[in-house]
């Protein structure tokens, strides 16, 4: 038997028996810093349950703009990481979960990007070559665009990359920051040329507040598919990590707060303004705090406030449910977490390891796969 009726058989096979298609079902794209941190030390790639993710997206890819070159950044002071030597680490998950797909993320700035044509066909000729000798799977693209003109130079750039890396089977991932106007025009240009676009919705502002909430990512998931992206396609970003503050007022405890500063002794992360998973529990579990927690009655998303003025909103797993049950409702691509890094990596809160990961993974699991209705 030939492959071609091999494959052609099994793919009969898959479909009698209703069975689970590899190539769509629901993502979980693992994002991964690798990141080496003076209290926590490092999430090496081999302490990563790849059984639980379907894409990991390692985020230290840059180009190179005058070696027009796709390559590792190199680490910096408040980033230092086991850069090259984790790329052979993580092609090794594979050996974990075969059907794992690994991206690199890669950062780049749009002003230079598009000038020459000779530049872009070298950054996508580097980037197959990257690729083929990492053992990678595809490049997530994230760049920040601010006007119409470097947008549509950016789309067209993702179109000649994905022409391309179609030859080789290598994947295009576009990663945007939420809705915006200068998107508008480029917006359904990009999404043709992109597999996937991982949409991240940052909320910012000087008061007690969400990063991704779901009161900002359903219009921005409907902003995308009203201009025609393909509901399919879009990977919504949720992070792993919480925000925590001090209050302004101890008693003034309502989403929207007055904040007086951030609420982490250990300013690795964001300044003190962010939070590992991980190291929340551990906070959440001191009952000398006084801790209350507030949960949306909608969205089940919660946060928390302590009786000395600390102030912190996060994911758990209640509210990780609830937005993958929105993606498979929605018809959504799958969600990336942001990142496996932050996530419980020991499972000190008692739900296993990489709870939040794996919840979204259980979650899109009992979709993708029948039941079993033998008996
Ligand atoms: C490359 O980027 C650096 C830093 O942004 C800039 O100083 C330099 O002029 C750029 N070179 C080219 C060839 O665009
Ligand atoms: C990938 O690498 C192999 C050798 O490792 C080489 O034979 C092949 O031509 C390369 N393919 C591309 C597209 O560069
Ligand atoms: C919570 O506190 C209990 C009792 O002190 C301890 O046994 C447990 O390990 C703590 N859990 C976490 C996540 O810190
Ligand atoms: C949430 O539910 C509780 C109990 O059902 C109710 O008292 C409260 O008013 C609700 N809050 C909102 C914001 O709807």
């Amino acid at each position: 038997m030939n492959t071609f009726t091999a494959a052609a058989l099994l793919l009969l096979l898959l479909v009698v028996g209703g069975s689970d298609v590899p190539g769509e079902r629901t993502r979980v794209g693992c994002y991964y810093i690798g990141v080496k941190s003076e209290r926590y030390g490092t999430l090496f790639p081999e302490d990563i349950d790849a059984s639980i993710c379907t894409h990991l997206f390692y985020l230290h890819g840059a180009i190179n703009n005058e070696t027009h070159e796709i390559s590792l950044k190199p680490p910096s002071p408040n980033m230092k990481t086991g850069g090259e030597g984790f790329v052979p680490r993580l092609a090794k998950l594979k050996a974990v979960n075969p059907d794992l797909k690994l991206i690199l993320h890669t950062v780049t700035q749009t002003d230079w990007l598009s000038q020459e044509h000779s530049r872009r066909s070298n950054i996508i000729q580097n980037g197959v070559k990257w690729l083929n000798e990492s053992g990678f799977d595809g490049l997530e693209l994230s760049a920040l665009v601010y006007d119409l003109e470097e947008t549509e130079k950016m789309a067209d750039f993702i179109c000649e990359m994905k022409n391309e890396l179609d030859k080789f089977g290598y994947t295009v991932i576009t990663s945007l920051t939420g809705a915006s106007t200068s998107l508008e025009q480029s917006i359904s240009k990009i999404a043709r040329c992109s597999d996937h676009i991982g949409l991240v919705t940052l909320h910012q502002e000087w008061s007690t507040h969400r990063i991704a909430p779901m009161s900002m990512i359903i219009p921005n998931v409907d902003w995308f598919v009203e201009r025609g992206v393909p509901a399919n396609k879009i990977l919504v970003t949720v992070p792993s990590f919480g925000l925590i503050y001090i209050l302004e007022d101890p008693e003034d405890t309502k989403m929207g707060a007055g904040v007086n500063g951030p609420g982490n002794d250990n300013r690795e992360m964001m300044g003190g303004f962010g939070i590992r998973n991980k190291e929340l529990l551990r906070k959440m579990n001191d009952s000398s705090l006084g801790w209350t927690i507030r949960r949306d009655n909608e969205t089940k998303e919660p946060y928390a406030f302590t009786t000395t003025g600390l102030w912190t909103s996060y994911e758990d797993t209640t509210s990780m449910e609830y937005k993958a049950r929105y993606v498979l409702e929605r018809g959504l691509g799958g969600i990336n977490i942001v990142d496996m890094d932050n996530d419980d990596d020991e499972g000190i809160g008692g739900e296993g390891k990489f709870p939040l990961t794996r919840k979204v993974y259980d979650i899109f699991r009992q979709e993708n796969q029948p039941v079993n209705t033998d008996k």
